[in-house]
């Protein structure tokens, strides 16, 4: 049986791992960053379509001890590249690594790429070319300690990469980081949410989607398609189904807000492109205004964050009045609040009930669950 590695925002992988085991993944092992597990090629078209959390499903080919570039060399060469995908896809090889001893990973880069190529020639005469931007077949390289890996990568683009046209304003929140926010706040459809941040929409439209049960994966294409193992019947049946257990779109109890219209329109075009316009209900308001849509709920936003000193300022006279307008007007929800900020828990005037660490790409975040109990919590 094949084996896999699925990448994820670190602070994800209990939650990615329990996906995976409910899709039938055997061996399951989540390590910092991402999930290894096997099973078949029926699996990895799943993981692929239904997984929120996932940046990408990688295909292991190799793993071996190494000691020199040459190794490298000679295990990329003995692979049968041409088993696995046709030398008329362009390729590209990416390489990330923890505790290298090999001087340059650029070189290591150019290595794999020309033993690939090697092999292809000494098979057929012909290379397939290299294509950064665009490639059918991304290969990954990675190399720890003295342990290298190969992956053939099936997702192609990242899996966060949803397939619909997105518009951005400033600063998007992933759509894979947004999933697993949402399903750590333990929020359920059918159940009010809120987003008085919203930005380009990234929570509503994970929430509508997962509502409606909408697969994230229903609107793109995936490298898998252009390997040579690929069952297109399979494949086929797999997104009928999927397509036929959506449900109709209708006005769910999910709202949006932001203090800013260009936000707003932005968010609005996103919704109307991955057609969820009718689900949402957007609003133009400033967090510290609004009046909750109901009388319990989940809050949530990806607060803004301030990088020039101005910005700073501006924030730390926004946290205590988020705080005080939560405790007057939110009494009976919880709102999640995630953040880098470290000075919002000073600032808030509210203890957090849970604070759970999550990585934003690098950035060590939090997310603040605070239990909004109307005129008590104050610290
Ligand atoms: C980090 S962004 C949120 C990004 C969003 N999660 C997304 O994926 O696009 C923070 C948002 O807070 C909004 N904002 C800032 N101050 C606000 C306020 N007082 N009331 C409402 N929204 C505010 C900004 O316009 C910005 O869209």
């Amino acid at each position: 049986m094949p084996d896999f590695f699925a990448p994820c925002p670190r602070g994800l992988e209990a939650l990615l791992r329990t996906d995976l085991e409910s899709m039938g993944a055997q061996n399951v092992r989540a390590i910092e960053g991402g999930v290894h597990f096997t099973g078949d090629w029926t699996l990895c078209y799943r993981a692929n379509l239904e997984s929120r959390v996932a940046s990408r499903i990688l295909w292991r080919v190799k793993e071996t001890r190494y000691r020199s570039e040459q190794d490298v060399y000679k295990a990329v060469f003995e692979l049968q590249w041409q088993r696995w995908f046709d030398v008329g896809n362009t390729i590209r090889v990416n390489t990330t690594a923890i505790r290298c001893p090999l001087k340059s990973l650029e070189f290591i880069t150019l290595l794999v790429k020309d033993a690939v190529c090697d092999r292809f020639r000494a098979h057929c005469n012909e290379r397939p070319s290299v294509d950064t931007l665009e490639p059918d077949v991304r290969i990954h390289v990675f190399i720890e300690d003295d342990n290298l890996m190969l992956y053939l990568d099936t997702s192609g683009d990242a899996l966060f990469k949803r397939g619909v046209r997105s518009h951005t304003n400033i600063a998007p929140i992933r759509e894979n980081l947004a999933a697993g926010i949402l399903r750590m706040t333990g929020w359920q459809p059918g159940t009010p949410l809120l987003d008085p941040m919203c930005g380009s929409g990234t929570f509503l439209i994970e929430a509508a989607q997962m509502s409606l049960n909408i697969q994230p994966g229903i609107a793109r294409r995936f490298a898998f398609e252009k390997l040579k193992n690929f069952d297109a019947a399979k494949w086929k049946q797999m997104r009928e189904q999927a397509i036929a257990a959506q449900l109709p779109v209708k006005p769910l109890e999910i709202y949006g807000s932001d203090l800013y219209g260009d936000a707003l329109k932005t968010a609005s075009r996103n919704l109307q492109e991955a057609g969820l316009a009718e689900c949402v209900q957007l609003k133009q308001a400033n967090v510290l205004e609004i009046t909750p849509p109901a009388e319990q709920g989940t809050l949530v936003a990806n607060l803004p964050y301030g990088e020039r000193m101005g910005e700073l300022d501006e924030l730390a006279e926004l946290y205590p009045k988020l705080g005080d307008a939560l405790k007057k007007k939110f009494g009976g929800w919880t709102a999640y609040l995630f953040t880098a900020d470290k000075a919002i828990l000073k600032l808030m005037r509210l203890s957090p009930s849970k604070r759970i660490p999550l990585f934003n790409g690098p950035i060590e975040c939090r997310l603040l669950e605070y239990k909004i109990v109307a005129g008590s919590n104050r610290k």
